[in-house]
Formats: C-alpha cells, structure tokens, sequence
C-alpha cells in the first residue's frame, strides 16, 4: 500500500541508538504483519499494578502499532486479542477486557476514520457479551467503505476451532451439492477461514518471549517469519515494529525452495 515518505520520516525523527528508519528497505515492507500482543499482566505486576492496569496500557500500544503499520503502509495488520481459552480466566479479567474491547473500539473510531482502516475480526464474534458485540459490529459497519489497511483482531479466535468450522462449512455445502469432495483444495478451505481473502502474514510479532503459537494462525503461518521480543506488550513502541522489520528483511524467505545463488 502506498504510504507518504515525508510523514513516515516526521514520525520516525527521535531514533534511538540501536534502529533508525534508514536500517529498512521501504520497498520491501512485509504486507501483512500480525502480532500475539503478550505480558500484559507481567509487566503490571513487575510494577506493582493490578493486571487489569497491564491491559489498559496494552491499548496505548495497539493504538500507536496501528499507527504507525499505516505509515509503514502494510496492508494488513492483525492482532490477537482474546483466545477461545482466555474465557478460563477469572470472570472479573473477561468482564474487564470484554468492557475494554468495546469501549477502546468507540473512542478509536475517529482514528479509524483519520487512518482510512477498515476493521475486521476474527474469530466469532457472535458468542461475545452482547455490548460487545454491538460495538464491535458498529465498528464492522462504520468502517466497511474504508479502502486504507485492514485492521484484523482476533476475538474469541482460536485457530484449530477455525479450521474445524472451515471443515464443517466444507462438509455442509458437499452435503447440500454445491462442491464435490474432490474439488476440496487449499483455496475451498482458504475461503472458509476467518481471514479469508487476506493475505498470510509474512511477519509474525510475539511480545513477552515466549516461543510458542498459542492456536493463532495455524494454517495462516505456514511460511510466516517469526520476531520474539522480550518486552512485555505494553512497552512495544514504533521503534520496536521498526525492529520487527528489520530482523525480517535480514531473513532469507524460501518457501521450501532452495537458497538463491
Ligand atoms: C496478553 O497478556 C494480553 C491479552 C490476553 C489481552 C490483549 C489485550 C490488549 C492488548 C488490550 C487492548 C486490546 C484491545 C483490542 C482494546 P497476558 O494477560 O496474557 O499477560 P501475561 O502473560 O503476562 O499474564
């Protein structure tokens, strides 16, 4: 996506000593990058706070990383918010994030409209509290002529659930005769996905260093490269996606093939 040279350098002006905007090739900037935003509840209690404080810090940084992905000028950029087992922890946790989700969505709708991002989820968003809900498919509609990035957060997401829904909704059309099992390919199942018609991330971003998928984006990540931080994700800046990017243009991408010579 075309993105504004003068601004993106405005925005990236006060580098630090480690990274700077000239270390990134503008040309080679991954469309897609997607993020498991963890250590929300580490980095409030290494603080003293309670973990609800780690959450509301999380939103400055989900506000400045969809910032500043438009100014890079990804086309998408997706974010895991709430797993199909996040509903196991406390009540009064769910309460909170749910009640965040959808108060964090309606003040952020003017920086949505600023941005030109359109919003999407993934996940089933139909299971959610209902205020939620409603928020969140008010954000659906007020953002769906936005033609700028695509904003993906995954609620309620689990990947193995998604992929049993892609399977069943595959089963009921062979069922109902409007696919035949052997016309079943990786696009029939690509189109049944919550992410259908989005391009896989070629840049996944893990906070807080753990190395692991967590049920996000299993299919989606087959070839995706990986970037862990150590820092917990209310501490991830501007300068940290530019960090993110950087280890990924230094990555040789082969898809299974062979070195190139
Ligand atoms: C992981 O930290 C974070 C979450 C489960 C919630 C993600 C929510 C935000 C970033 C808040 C803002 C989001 C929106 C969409 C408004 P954790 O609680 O698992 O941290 P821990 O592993 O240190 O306990």
């Amino acid at each position: 996506m075309e993105f504004d040279e003068g601004e993106l350098r405005a925005y990236y002006d006060d580098a630090p000593d480690d990274i700077c905007l000239s270390d990134i090739d503008l040309t080679n900037i991954p469309r897609h990058v997607s993020m498991i935003m963890d250590g929300n509840g580490r980095w409030a209690t290494e603080r003293g706070l309670a973990r609800h404080e780690g959450h509301i810090a999380g939103v400055d940084s989900l506000r400045e990383a969809v910032t500043s992905s438009v100014r890079l000028g990804f086309d998408v950029l997706s974010a895991y918010a709430f797993s199909t087992e996040n509903w196991k922890r406390p009540q009064q946790e769910v309460d909170l994030l749910m009640h965040l989700f959808a108060t964090t969505l309606l003040k952020e709708l003017p920086l949505f409209y600023q941005e030109n991002v359109r919003l999407r989820f993934l996940g089933d968003i139909t299971a959610l509290p209902e205020k939620t809900r409603e928020v969140f498919e008010e954000g659906l509609e007020k953002t769906a002529a936005h033609t700028g990035m695509v904003f993906a957060l995954a609620v309620n997401y689990g990947s193995r659930a998604e992929l049993a829904r892609a399977a069943r909704l595959v089963a009921q059309d062979v069922e109902a005769g409007r696919l035949k099992a052997d016309e079943v390919d990786e696009d029939e199942i690509e189109k049944r996905l919550y992410t259908s018609g989005l391009p896989d991330p070629e840049l996944l971003v893990r906070t807080s260093g753990e190395l692991r998928l967590s049920n996000y984006l299993l299919w989606q990540l087959a070839y995706t490269e990986f970037y862990v931080t150590s820092k917990h994700w209310p501490d991830f800046s501007r300068w940290d996606m530019l960090r993110a990017i950087r280890a990924y243009q230094g990555r040789d991408r082969r898809f299974g093939g062979v070195v190139a010579s």
